[in-house]
């Protein structure tokens, strides 16, 4: 019987005597063990080479980073760490690797160096598994919206509408940047682009999303978004991943129902079916923390954190509440905060939302009800007249994880809305034109995918959860 994977092979709890594998080495040991790995799990296979039998001259070509194409028998493991390993009968160099060279030693490397080795650093057991765990995640997240009746809509990636206010946007052009037509007053005649008008790459499929609840029904965007913030974070990409959901007569509560159960639904499934590539980050985690000095230590393993999270209801809570929470805090009393909490009406600063998480309540916080006024044009209106139906979710170590809404559906309260902002109605009569016709109540929300994979996986930086990050002054690869 031939085995195609080493995660394949791995899995049998029988030893079948031939196999054919192809992967790429590791280590390779006493001109005889190889730990070979394919990219299919965490796990090497070691393949046993009796240098007796083999040329030298191609044992020598066994490096690290090599890719091979090894025959064999596998065999019960004499040593220690594996039950399995494989005789090698036959041993083919498919691609060297010159070990002067070639970047990814068998010793641990910086995350900044990998970065700079980002085609490479999926050869590593870290990156390996949080990008298995990535594939995991949206596969799960398809599994869920699938298994509820969700519809997947595409909506489009340039845009013609500048109107949502998420965030600075990357302009789609193919004007001469060295003449570019001018009209009359001296500036871009955007009339004489590729669209005839200007355009920018999306901040958000909601407003398109919108279009299609108010159809279909129940439906959810999962796609790229671009924000061309200067925010040289650990939490912020200028291109990242979003899903959006979006629910026709969903009101506010049920929108904070459906993240609930979406997100403990995702991260059970990988509890359940990346067991060893969380064990390895888990340890990976505990074995970091040992060098900290205890009070930076976390409180929990990796493990036992997304267990806490799929077991424990979110905590809901008012921005009104959430405000007299900080207000009264030790560090707003102290000025430990950079931004000091005063008045009703301030936005939060993630160090506040932290706070909240991560001290105070210790779980994960939706925190609902803000400000009309430091939230988006479209989201519902209250009836008080100064708050909306917006929410946040908040993760530890993440800060906001979820931004969402009940959406504004009456026509005159979101045209008054647009007015005060300067939003030209001609600019989205599209989107006006819902609530002409069969409005009704309609939620949803986005959840920026690469800190769901930050949450899972433990990695403290964006750029270490995405395969090719973009952020400012950084687009390589
Ligand atoms: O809160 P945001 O800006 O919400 C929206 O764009 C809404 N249109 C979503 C909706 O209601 N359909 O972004 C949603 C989430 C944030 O909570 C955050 O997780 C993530 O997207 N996000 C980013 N992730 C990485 N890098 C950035 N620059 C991000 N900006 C937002
Ligand atoms: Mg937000």
């Amino acid at each position: 019987m031939k085995l195609r994977t080493i995660s394949e092979l791995l899995s049998q709890d029988f030893v079948s005597s031939e196999v054919d594998i192809k992967g790429w080495v590791r280590t390779f040991r006493a001109n005889r063990f190889i730990a070979l790995n394919d990219g299919s799990t965490i796990n090497n296979i070691q393949c046993v080479v009796d240098f007796e039998t083999f040329d030298e001259a191609l044992l020598k070509r066994i490096t690290t980073g090599a890719a091979i194409h090894v025959k064999g028998d596998l065999v019960e493991s004499q040593g220690k760490g594996q039950k399995m390993e494989i005789q090698v009968k036959e041993l083919k160099v498919l691609g060297d690797s010159d070990p002067e060279t070639y970047p990814i030693q068998p010793k641990k490397h910086s995350f900044e160096f990998l970065r700079e080795n980002a085609h490479l650093r999926t050869r590593t057991n870290t990156f390996s598994a949080v990008m298995r765990l990535r594939s995991a995640l949206s596969f799960a997240i398809h599994k869920y919206f699938n298994e509820n009746g969700f519809y997947y809509v595409h909506t489009p990636i340039i845009t013609g509408s500048d109107a949502e206010g998420a965030g600075e946007m990357f302009r789609v052009t193919n004007l001469d940047p060295k003449k570019p037509p001018l009209n009359e007053e001296g500036h871009v005649d955007y009339s004489k682009d590729f669209f005839g008008k200007e355009t920018n790459l999306t901040v958000s499929g909601q407003l398109e999303a919108e279009t299609y609840a108010m159809s279909l029904g129940k439906v959810y965007t999962f796609g790229p978004t671009f924000r061309a913030e200067n925010s040289n974070t650990s939490r912020h990409l200028a291109e990242f991943w979003m899903i959006e959901p979006e629910v026709a007569f969903m009101d506010l509560a049920g929108n904070m129902d459906l993240a609930e159960d979406f997100m403990k639904y995702v991260l059970k499934y990988i509890l359940k079916n990346n067991r060893e590539d969380l064990e390895f980050l888990d340890a990976r985690l505990k074995d970091e923390d040992k060098s900290k000095p205890q009070n930076e230590r976390s409180e929990m393993g990796l493990i036992e954190k997304l267990n806490f999270v799929t077991d424990n209801n979110f905590k809901r809570v008012s921005y009104t509440e959430a405000i007299d929470i900080l207000r009264d805090s030790t560090p707003n009393k102290k000025k430990k905060f950079k931004y000091i909490i005063k008045d009703w009406g301030t936005d939060l600063q993630s160090e506040h939302e932290r706070f909240l998480v991560e001290k105070h309540f210790k779980c994960p916080v939706i925190l609902f009800d803000y400000p009309a006024n430091i939230k988006a044009f479209y989201m519902r209106l209250n009836d008080d007249g100064k708050t909306v139906r917006a929410m946040d979710i908040l993760f530890p170590g993440i800060g906001e994880i979820v931004g969402g809404a009940q959406r504004e559906e009456r026509l005159e309260v979101l045209k008054q809305k647009m007015t005060a902002i300067n939003i030209p109605e001609e600019e989205l009569w599209w989107y006006l034109d819902l609530r002409k016709f069969g409005t009704a109540l309609h939620a949803g929300f986005g959840l920026g995918f690469e800190r769901l994979v930050m949450f899972a996986t433990g990695m403290s930086n964006i750029r270490d959860v995405i395969p090719f990050p973009r952020t400012p002054q950084n687009a390589e690869f």
